[in-house]
């Protein structure tokens, strides 16, 4: 696997395999990679010949108030593990390269709407952040294929606005969310958790599930949102939000029945997840 510290290094790299006829895939992420993110460089090579995977912890995309500086980096396990899963290349750009001016006077990406609801109304200015650092990685990188996990349900849809907005020549693929044995959805900040939390934080899915059997019975959407809130505040969580959308995020009508999904984001002491499932699956 090639390790590129500049982005001519690693635009050198990429031109050479566009050259050779390879498509190139690109499976931006934080770091402290799990199987999830190992998942995801599976899903890029059954779409491009070549694979480049970007860490980078994002200092734009974090609140005043948020997790940035405990944010798990582990850049050497990450190379390895990348390695390991038949990545051919690893992109660790510094913030001085990622951000020239500085992330205080950073030309910024903002896509309206959907980047207002969700976790855009619990994490102000959270997308602008993201769309911001993904515009400047697919300029980078230029891959043809790139791919994000569906946890980020809400970042998968910016992501989805952003290309078709800016007309980059990138095909976006989300991929399956990646979970544990007991329904936890994976991630970093999974680690966050207490063992007594941790043993909790499956509810999560649980109540998601609940979800689907509610709707697919005929309640009312309303009702099931909140009662999935109640039940996750009895349980112990701080809840931010437990809500059924469409798959675009626009609001149903409270007697529609497809193409919905449940989103919910909850904390549980220091620790925000977030999770969702597509109300017309049957797979968990
Ligand atoms: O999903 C993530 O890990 C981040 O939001 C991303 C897409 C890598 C941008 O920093």
């Amino acid at each position: 696997m090639h390790t590129f510290t500049t982005v001519e290094a690693l635009r050198e790299q990429v031109r050479a395999w566009k050259h050779a006829g390879l498509r190139v895939g690109f499976v931006p992420t934080m770091g402290n990679l799990h199987d999830g993110h190992y998942s995801l460089v599976g899903l890029a090579h059954a779409h491009a010949d070549k694979v480049v995977a970007s860490v980078f912890v994002n200092p734009t995309q974090f609140g005043p108030n948020e997790d940035f500086a405990r944010y798990p980096r582990t850049l050497d396990a990450d190379a390895q593990g990348l390695a390991a899963h038949g990545c051919d290349g690893l992109f660790a750009p510094t913030v001085a390269q990622m951000y020239p001016c500085g992330a205080e006077q950073a030309v910024q990406v903002r896509v309206p709407g959907i980047t207002t609801i969700l976790d855009g109304a619990h994490r102000p200015g959270h997308f602008d952040g993201v769309a911001t650092v993904v515009a400047r990685l697919f300029n980078m990188v230029q891959p043809d294929v790139a791919v994000f996990g569906r946890k980020d349900y809400q970042q998968l849809r910016v992501i989805d606005y952003l290309v078709r907005e800016l007309a980059f020549p990138i095909a976006i693929i989300g991929a399956p969310i990646a979970r544990a044995a007991d329904g936890l959805a994976l991630s970093s900040r999974n680690q966050y958790l207490s063992s007594a939390e941790r043993a909790v934080a499956p509810e999560i899915h649980r109540a998601l599930l609940s979800m689907r059997a509610a709707v697919q019975a005929g309640q009312s959407l309303k009702a099931v949102e909140a009662e999935t809130a109640a039940r996750l505040t009895a349980a112990g969580f701080a809840v931010d939000y437990a809500a059924i959308h469409r798959a675009d995020l626009s609001q149903p009508a409270d007697d529609e029945r497809s193409g919905l999904i449940a989103l919910i984001a909850a904390r549980l002491g220091s620790t925000r997840l977030i999770d969702n499932l597509a109300l017309g699956e049957t797979a968990a």
